[in-house]
């Protein structure tokens, strides 16, 4: 494989702390140098004056559907989309057909995503046999055969003695317990925030306590019997709970997703069933909470919790649609409209989170633009205004919320292993 030379872009690895004009030499599939005026031998070079290049994003919280949904999406399409969006890492989450609850169906996902895949997949490994919340799946040999944390996601841990159990049992591994903060006595057959707004439009609620209540049991097992890790941060008390924990040493760390920044439970008021998520679009005072939340460091990471669902499940009456939202290709985008055109956070923080934020709390060798690392790196242009158009999407699913929005930010490249994967925007 020829040699790739980045030359004159604005390089941000937050990892090195570095934010600057630099010339980025990739070489057999490694960053060999990061300086000025590198010169490459026999490469292939790329002019990225006036673009950004990063470190390729790293999604840990994504939903293949593979095994078992094909009509949703698969190893393929997701991975496609994943790259399209600049992540050349992606961490599948375990509520496949059947559950990522056993060594075989690891091997499954890893072996499918070295054959049809085009980014780096990481399987996140069910805590609980088939997800039902009763019996630990067999933790230690889903990690031998390759997953990196383990959770039920979709569905939570109920049960505190199994949660307790789960916890330390991964910190044997040193992996944390992914929660998906739900009580289900609480949450019912809530299927928007529950409030004012779910009252006048007449939608049952799910009510903000329903993940605070997880949220505050989960920082508190954390305190006494391991590492855990909270999934889609949404409320601003669950910000709180987690800012106080952490203050105290608790090893807690945690993520949010672009809808909980760029959206509230308006987006839900003409009942538009791409806007229904678990946990539930919440207050302007809620995203604020958030955005606080990623600015202090409460908040670790931005992960997509890329969801796709078919028709059939989202062009339905909407208490009976399902719940999720596809991500992977309007996440970064979105991050830079909402977050850093703001000002709300500078680049190099956002682009920390979204690379070596998940990379460190997952173990992973990834994140950054550091001599000798992967060379998986994207080639941004900043300025670019896009319109989100569902009906280009490489996901096989549409269910996003932010059709036709514009947004700024596009991937112009995105190289995995030094391999071009995306160029001028358009899968190769
Ligand atoms: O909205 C969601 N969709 N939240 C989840 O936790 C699960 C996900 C899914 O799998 O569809």
């Amino acid at each position: 494989m020829a040699g790739l030379l980045i030359k004159n872009g604005r390089v941000v690895d937050p990892a090195s702390n570095l934010d600057a004009v630099r010339d980025v030499l990739i070489e057999n599939g490694k960053i060999k140098k990061v300086g000025v005026r590198v010169k490459g031998v026999g490469v292939r070079v790329i002019d990225a004056k006036g673009k950004l290049v990063l470190p390729g994003l790293i999604d840990m919280h994504t939903h293949l559907r593979d095994p078992g949904r094909p009509d949703k999406e698969t190893i393929a399409s997701g991975t496609r989309a994943a790259a399209k969006g600049g992540f050349t890492t992606v961490c599948c989450m375990a509520n496949t057909e059947p559950a990522i609850d056993n060594p075989a169906v690891v091997k499954y996902v890893s072996d499918t995503a070295k054959s049809d895949g085009i980014v780096n997949v990481f399987p996140i490994a069910a805590v609980t046999k088939g997800l039902k919340g009763e019996k630990l799946a067999e933790m230690g040999l889903m990690l031998e055969a390759g997953a990196v944390a383990f959770s039920d996601d979709g569905q939570p841990l109920m049960g505190s003695a199994l949660m307790r159990k789960a916890l330390e049992y991964a910190r044997q591994f040193s992996v944390p317990v992914i929660s998906h903060c739900e009580d289900k006595g609480l949450s019912h057959n809530g299927s928007m925030n529950e409030g004012a707004l779910s009252t006048a439009i007449g939608l049952p609620g799910f009510p903000a306590l329903a993940e605070e209540l997880m949220v505050a049991r989960d920082t508190m097992l954390a305190a006494e019997f391991g590492q855990v890790h909270i999934a889609h941060v949404s409320s601003a008390n669950s910000v709180e709970l987690i800012r106080r924990a952490k203050r105290r040493g608790v090893p807690v760390t945690c993520e949010t997703c672009p809808h909980y920044f760029s959206l509230t439970e308006s987006a839900v008021k003409e009942y538009d069933t791409n806007a229904k998520v678990n946990p539930p679009l919440k207050t302007p005072k809620d995203l604020k909470a958030v955005i606080r939340g990623l600015r202090d460091g409460t908040i670790d990471a931005i992960a997509t919790d890329h969801a796709p669902h078919n028709i059939e499940e989202k062009n339905i009456e909407f208490n009976s649609a399902s719940f999720g939202m596809v991500g992977l290709e309007t996440a970064l985008a979105l991050v830079l409209t909402k977050l850093v055109a703001t000002k709300a956070l500078t680049l190099k923080k956002a682009i920390e989170k979204m690379t070596v934020a998940p990379a460190r709390i997952l173990n992973l060798n990834k994140g950054t633009l550091k001599v000798g690392a992967d060379a998986d790196v994207i080639i941004v242009d900043p300025g670019a205004e896009w319109t989100v158009t569902p009906s280009q999407f490489a996901s096989k699913s549409r269910n996003t919320p932010f059709s036709g929005w514009k947004l700024k930010g596009q991937v112009i490249y995105t190289i995995v292993a030094g391999k071009i994967v995306v160029r001028d925007g358009k899968l190769l």
